[in-house]
């Protein structure tokens, strides 16, 4: 098969880093990228000298040359963004989180399964080296019964009202833009939580500054989560069996380690992963081998992983009373 090729929509901090990681990719190459800006897209394309620039998302989404688009916009724009490239007949992959709540993810997986076309989130952490190992490694007893999930991301950023991560405009607030990685931890191993409590700190613009989370499964586990974009928190993972534990290292969210102990008094032992380029490659990968094999959707992180993810989500921003405007189109 020819190379997959990839549409770049909003050329901004993270999908740099995507593209750089694409190159990491054999069998992947950037065919076009979209800004609102036309410049904005050509200095993109400096480094991809085969990729087509557009200066609107509209018309870059119409680019015949394009598999699949990468979303990377404010998380506000994600439904309209995914809409737009569905619409279009391409295949889309869209950051993190999905969507603003269940009701535009609904739409957007509708949308996606009537036209046949591949979607998913680009939680990239699903497909690192160390979760696949300790995805394994539970599923073949070694944690035995799994007991107790505590994770945390937290960085500092100064305030600034008209930044991504504190303007209510662009989906600003720790629970959105970091708040989701411990939620998917316990999301993946866990399931959607019978029980959830959380509370949080708020800046002046409304956004949730810091964010604790507890949960509870009819199983007897259960999870303690934070997140928080106004101090710096160690970013490691918990997750502790009957019989043993493992502790991701910092930050684990992108981490190349892990240590598995028996017990706390006890030396680790410890795995870790000769793993160039910053992690992105592995989901990038994922969409290769489901676009190659037919698939809409990966069985690793799938549509109903994403929807109870966002279920998740809606319930903690009712509990703290966290509401966003609609963006402008
Ligand atoms: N997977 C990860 O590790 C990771 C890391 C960071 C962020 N993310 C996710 O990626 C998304 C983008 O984050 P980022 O840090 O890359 O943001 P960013 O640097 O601000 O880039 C976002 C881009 O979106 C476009 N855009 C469209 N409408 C916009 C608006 N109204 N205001 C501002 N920009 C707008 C802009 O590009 P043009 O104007 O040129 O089109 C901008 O460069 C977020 O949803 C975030 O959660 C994921």
């Amino acid at each position: 098969m020819t190379n997959i090729k990839w549409g770049i929509l909003a050329p901004g901090n993270i999908a740099g880093k995507f593209a750089k990681d694409l190159e990491l990719v054999a069998d992947g190459e950037i065919a076009a990228v979209g800004s609102r800006s036309i410049e904005r897209a050509e200095a993109f394309c400096k480094d991809y000298p085969n990729a087509k620039a557009y200066g609107s998302y509209e018309a870059f989404a119409e680019d015949p040359d394009v598999d699949v688009v990468y979303i990377a916009s404010p998380h506000t724009y994600h439904y309209q963004h995914t809409l737009l490239c569905l619409k279009a007949g391409k295949h889309v992959l869209v950051e993190k989180p999905f969507a603003m709540d269940k009701a535009e993810a609904e739409e957007m997986i509708n949308l996606a399964k009537e036209k046949e076309l591949f979607l998913m989130e680009a939680f990239w952490t699903r497909f690192l080296p160390v979760t696949e190992r300790i995805l394994k490694d539970i599923a073949a007893g070694k944690l035995g019964a799994l007991k107790y999930i505590q994770a945390d991301f937290g960085f500092n950023a100064a305030f600034n009202p008209n930044s991504r991560l504190y303007d209510m405009n662009l989906g600003g607030g720790a629970l959105l833009d970091v708040g989701v990685y411990p939620i998917f931890l316990a999301n993946l191993l866990l399931g959607k939580p019978n029980e959830l409590k959380a509370m949080t700190t708020k800046s002046p613009t409304g956004s949730d500054t810091a964010t604790s989370i507890l949960m509870n499964w009819e199983s007897g586990a259960s999870a303690m989560l934070s997140c928080s974009v106004n101090t710096d928190t160690p970013t490691e993972a918990l997750i502790c069996g009957s019989s043993s534990l493992i502790r991701i290292h910092s930050r684990w969210h992108e981490s190349k380690s892990f240590e598995f102990r028996r017990h706390f008094s006890e030396a680790p032992e410890h795995i870790a992963f000769d793993d160039p380029g910053k992690g992105y490659k592995h989901e990038i990968i994922e969409v290769h081998n489901c676009l190659k094999s037919g698939l809409t959707e990966s069985n690793k992180w799938s549509l109903k992983h994403t929807l109870d993810q966002v279920e998740i989500l809606d319930e903690i921003r009712e509990i703290i009373e966290l509401q966003y405007p609609k963006p402008l189109s």
